[in-house]
């Protein structure tokens, strides 16, 4: 057998730990050799333990510079907040890094961003994927399998409708996504994270766009933010009437005026569903139009046969958004230096799959 691929865990968060127990669990060809934490609390402590498996005698750490002298040949990148900075050096020293969180077309970020990162794969050898559920699959590799069977391509619209109630990570809701903040505070523009999270959907347009041969020459993105009608408890917090619980964004890329490719997002904190937003089922909807046209909707669950909590059935997104990216480390590995997207890796499958590797 091969020597395994050694990997750091950048995040431990929901996502970072599922794909911390699945290498503990079922992945042989990589071993954990760090894992860089963020609260004081998870410093220092075996990783295994962090994920509620047996130690394996790697503790986390808060220490960046320790991460960064680490020997490792994939970074699975998933903080909250990201930093270029960070990411580069990561690439520079050879770690290639793999990421849920951004960068997921690369060659539509800033011209001096764009710079920056290749000239640190560039240096360290290295290549960057930012892929997950959406922005990744869904908005990435199924519109372009999808594509595959079509003669040509008039239009194409991604609609995520999701309620965020169930969703743990609250402060990516709260303080990320300013749920619960005045409606008038709601915009591309409101903080810094918005615009972020803006610009990784309008670099997932482009990607579409760049790949179909769109020829697009702009991508907008708009937002119109829904007030509560009544107040709501989301785990620690309460939502007040009055406050943001619906953001509807739209990022709209264009060739001389006419939409072309579309992400729409429907999504609320509390249950409340705006009379007036398009009502799609809850999931993704992705629609093809063209020759011929298409239309398929996912929805991702815990099981559709097994009994499974609410809990469980929220969890599966981010079990999908980590598995997507884990699955393609040995292909980034192997990946020439500088960006990896859906459209220059091979197909990503599940490694693991049914599990029923045949005897030598
Ligand atoms: N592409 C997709 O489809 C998709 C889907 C879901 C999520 N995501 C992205 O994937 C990433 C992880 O999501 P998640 O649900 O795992 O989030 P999460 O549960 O909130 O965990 C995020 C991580 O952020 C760390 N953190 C704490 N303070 C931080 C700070 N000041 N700066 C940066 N990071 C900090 C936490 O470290 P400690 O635990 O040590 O405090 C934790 O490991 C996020 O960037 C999210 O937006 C992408």
């Amino acid at each position: 057998m091969t020597e395994p691929l050694r990997i750091v865990a950048w995040g431990t968060g929901t996502v970072g730990s599922e794909m911390l127990t699945t290498i503990i669990d079922h992945r042989p060809d990589l071993e954990i050799v760090g894992a860089r934490v963020y609260s004081g609390e998870k410093d220092g402590v075996d990783v295994g333990t962090l994920v509620g498996r047996d130690p394996i005698g790697v503790a986390a750490t808060t220490d960046v510079d320790a991460i960064m002298g680490l020997d490792a040949d994939c970074v699975l990148y998933t903080p909250r907040n990201t930093n270029l900075d960070e990411v580069c050096a990561l690439l520079a020293g050879g770690k290639n890094v793999a990421t849920t969180a951004f960068l997921f077309h690369p060659r539509r970020i800033t011209p001096a961003d764009r710079h920056r990162v290749l000239e640190a794969c560039r240096a360290g050898d290295t290549t960057v994927h930012g892929s997950g559920l959406n922005p990744g699959n869904l908005s990435g590799a199924l519109p372009l399998t999808l594509s595959g069977m079509c003669r040509t391509i008039d239009k194409i619209t991604l609609q995520e409708r999701a309620d965020w109630s169930v969703y743990e990570s609250t402060s990516i809701t709260f303080d990320n996504m300013r749920f619960g903040q005045p409606v008038e505070e709601i915009s591309p523009q409101a903080s810094e994270f918005l615009a972020f999270n803006s610009g990784i959907f309008t670099e997932q347009v482009w990607f579409l766009a760049d790949a179909l041969n769109a020829d697009i020459d702009e991508v907008t993105a708009t937002v119109e933010a829904v007030p509560a009608r009544e107040d709501h408890q989301i785990f620690d917090h309460v939502l007040r009437a009055g406050t943001t619980a619906g953001q509807r964004w739209k990022w709209s890329g264009r060739r001389h005026g006419e939409v072309l490719v579309e992400i729409e997002t429907l999504w609320t904190v509390g249950g409340e569903y705006p009379e007036h937003w398009p009502k799609p089922q809850d999931g993704w909807t992705l629609t093809i139009e063209g020759d011929p046209s298409m239309r398929t909707h996912f929805f991702c669950l815990a099981s559709f046969t097994r009994a499974a909590s609410m809990e469980e059935h929220v969890r599966s997104a981010s079990v999908a958004t980590g598995m997507q990216v884990l699955n393609a480390v040995p292909a980034i590995c192997a990946a020439p230096a500088g960006f990896a997207t859906a459209a220059t890796l091979p197909l990503i499958r599940s490694h693991v799959g049914f599990g029923n590797t045949a005897k030598a």
